[in-house]
């Protein structure tokens, strides 16, 4: 899995020490961080806003990946660039205008990523593929860490790297949920590039972090 990329979840982080958190899995060998911002009304649970990504934006130079689940998201848009965001993603439900979003995302000067819940069909990314940088998979319903993978997302994983590949555009293609050491090379071997991992990740604290990271990418 030479070029895959893992972006620990902070969901799964202990909140009391989300800076320390975010340092520590830095230099653990993490590739980007990613963030979980829910609204308790796109999805049932409640996380953090733009004031949390910018205080930890100092304790780690990685890319912040943000996966707004929240709705709506373009009025928060402006707030979690300035924040330190670098990836800002979305999904096609929580708002009317998906590619109008998307230009917001790009005229902020972020990169722009559309993600799909486990019954969200790959045809909803098709119409902006020309736009975005990422594509996320959930591979569990979006709101809570430390579920399981659901497989069928496999076959989508499939169909979007074929699509990807047809666009001849540098889209990133990252998975999102139940991602473990176990089931990390045949998510890879789907087609994914870039593994969400929160439990994975920070399963038995810091001193682990390293092996889990070292783990997840198959060494
Ligand atoms: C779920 C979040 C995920 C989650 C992943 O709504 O989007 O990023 O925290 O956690 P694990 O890896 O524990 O499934
Ligand atoms: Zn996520």
């Amino acid at each position: 899995m030479a070029n895959v990329r893992i972006a620990p979840s902070i969901l799964s982080a202990d909140f009391a020490r989300l800076g320390e958190e975010v340092r520590a899995i830095s230099a653990a060998g993490a590739d980007w961080i990613h963030v979980d911002v829910m609204d308790g009304h796109f999805v049932p649970n409640l996380t953090i806003g733009p004031m949390v990504v910018k205080a930890l934006r100092p304790h780690s130079s990685l890319p912040f990946d943000v996966h707004l689940m929240i709705s709506p998201a373009d009025p928060y848009l402006e707030a979690f660039a300035e924040a330190g965001a670098d990836i800002l993603t979305v999904h096609p439900e929580a708002g009317p205008h998906l590619h109008r979003t998307v230009q917001r995302i790009k005229a902020l000067g972020k990169q722009a990523g559309v993600s799909l819940n486990p019954a969200s069909p790959v045809e909803l990314v098709e119409t902006v593929l020309g736009d975005i940088d990422l594509i996320l998979v959930m591979s569990v319903n979006p709101g809570f860490g430390g579920q399981s993978f659901i497989t069928s997302q496999l076959k989508k994983i499939e169909r979007l790297r074929r699509l990807i590949d047809d666009s001849g555009r540098t889209i990133h293609l990252e998975v999102d949920g139940g991602v473990d050491a176990a089931n990390a090379a045949t998510v890879v071997a789907a087609g994914a590039d870039v593994l969400v991992a929160g439990t994975a990740s920070f399963k038995g604290g810091p001193s682990q972090y390293a092996a889990n990271i070292a783990a997840l990418k198959g060494h």
